[in-house]
């Protein structure tokens, strides 16, 4: 499955969930997390994060392993997310810290 890792928090782009086939997104405030029942591994995600922090399971560092778990707990108890939303109004101070603009 795929999972939405650390460098979603304080930046929320959710360009994500207007590629995914299967709304498999659901949000809080700070972030978002993938369904694991509904993700059908297509990938197309992870190169529309643009603080890539959408990644296979298999590719995660033991760091981030932590992120399987919170994304099933969390997941189904939070409104699926389909359209793009305003990123929070930290995430491009947030994709400068992490090189990634
Ligand atoms: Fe988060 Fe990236 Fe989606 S910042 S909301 S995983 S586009």
């Amino acid at each position: 499955t795929h999972v939405v890792t650390a460098n979603c928090q304080a930046c929320r782009f959710t360009d994500c969930v207007t590629v995914c086939p299967v709304a498999c997104f659901h949000g809080d405030d700070e972030r978002l997390y993938i369904d694991p029942d509904v993700c059908v591994d297509c990938s197309a995600c992870i190169p529309a994060c643009p603080v890539g922090a959408i990644k296979e399971e298999f590719d995660l560092s033991d760091d981030e392993e932590q992120w399987i778990r919170i994304n099933a707990a969390r997941a189904p108890d939070l409104p699926i997310i389909r359209a793009k939303q305003s990123p929070l109004p930290t995430a491009e101070a947030r994709r400068s810290e992490l090189g990634l603009n």
